[in-house]
């Protein structure tokens, strides 16, 4: 219905994905992970659409990650070869459904404690593959490196129908790539050489040591040992990715198209987009409020949201706005925002080429 169509013809909010640029992050991606030996396993929950799922694993991708059973459940449209799942599965309704997305299908799941191995390994119906994930300074799960962490390998190691395949990290603290960042992750290559070195002299083979984000994403080469990288925004990217200097604001392929609705308020145009449309998620750049960047005003804040109402701060923009204007603004965290929009808009130049459903969005279970 809307293929062919100009974006001018579109109704508002729409989230758009200019095709260029998502091309080119993901063959950027698929060159550098070919050039360094590096498996890719892109997490999902940025895109959320199977469409897209395929053609990160068309250009190259080992396999997909996902957070939840629900994402692997859409995400088995696109038919990958393997899915793991990078979260603990806890619980008996959830790891029945597991079971019937590893049929057909390699499954590895994260997990950081021996009860969800347990769980794991009475509900398994068949070979699943398992990751021990660390901490390596996020805070959020993993065991610690040594005594922890040998314990809990020994443990999947000894259950039925449990494969012990490596290990998983996510560098969610490094944000900025700066000199201090990149000193962390030399250091993180030696500690993760020493864990591999660890577990096989205690006979355990670690096969995938799995880590990586966009913020750290092209320089992983200079993490020793690591040999899987799951990044997932790198499809879009977004204005906290331009934020932490990962990309530069071109190669940020999604933004909102919104209507200008009210003007009433000087200095203050009221977009037709506020948090049920971008999330609420801050901006990383600066202390100033900011909910996204508006591209056709570099010089206007996107200072405050309602859940319909986005407040548009014009006072430093040297043009005015009238009702009925659009405007394009990039979410600071695409993943959320993809998850608040029923479908996306594939464009190349200003007409649309593709609509997706997003399949995966809402699965929270
Ligand atoms: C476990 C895990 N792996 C990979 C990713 C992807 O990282 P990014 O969104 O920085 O690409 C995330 C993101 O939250 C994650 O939680």
């Amino acid at each position: 219905m809307h293929i062919g169509k100009h974006i001018s013809q579109l109704d508002t909010p729409a989230l758009l994905i200019d095709l260029d640029v998502m091309e080119s992050n993901l063959q950027r991606m698929a060159e550098y992970t070919r050039a360094h030996n590096l498996r890719l396993r892109p997490h999902t929950k940025t895109h959320k659409i199977p469409a897209l799922a395929r053609r990160q694993m068309d250009l190259g991708a080992a396999g997909i990650t996902v957070a939840k059973v629900g994402e692997a459940e859409v995400m088995t449209a696109a038919n990958p070869h393997d899915i793991l799942v990078a979260y603990p599965v806890i619980g008996p309704q959830k790891l029945q459904r597991l079971m019937s997305v590893a049929d057909g299908r390699g499954v590895t799941v994260s997990l950081d404690s021996v009860e969800a191995a347990q769980q794991l390994s009475n509900a398994a119906t068949r070979t699943i593959g398992v990751l021990a994930e660390i901490d390596v300074g996020l805070g959020r799960v993993g065991v610690q490196p040594g005594e922890q962490l040998l314990s809990l390998v020994r443990a999947i190691s000894s259950m039925p129908r449990l494969s012990f395949e490596g290990i998983a990290f996510y560098p969610g603290h490094i944000k900025r790539m700066d000199e201090s960042a990149r000193a962390a992750l030399v250091e993180l290559g030696v500690l993760l050489t020493g864990i591999k070195r660890d577990l096989e002299a205690a006979g355990f083979p670690v096969k995938i040591i799995s880590g990586g984000s966009t913020p750290t994403m092209y320089h992983s080469h200079e993490v020793a040992a690591l040999n899987e990288i799951r990044p997932g925004t790198y499809i879009f990217n977004d204005a906290n990715t331009v934020a932490c200097g990962a990309c530069e604001l071109s190669a940020c392929a999604a933004s909102v198209l919104a209507t200008v609705v009210s003007t009433a308020v000087k200095n203050q145009m009221i977009i037709d987009g506020g948090s049920k449309t971008f999330s609420s998620d801050r901006s990383m750049a600066s202390s100033e409020l900011s909910f996204g960047y508006v591209m056709e005003a570099p010089a206007a804040v996107f200072s405050k949201m309602n859940e319909e109402h986005g407040f548009v701060d014009i006072r430093a923009v040297d043009h005015t706005f009238s009702i009925g204007d659009r405007v394009r603004v990039i979410p600071n965290h695409v993943c959320v925002a993809m998850n608040l929009h029923e479908q996306v808009y594939g464009i190349r130049g200003e007409k649309v080429e593709s609509v997706w459903r997003v399949d995966a969005r809402g699965k929270l279970q």
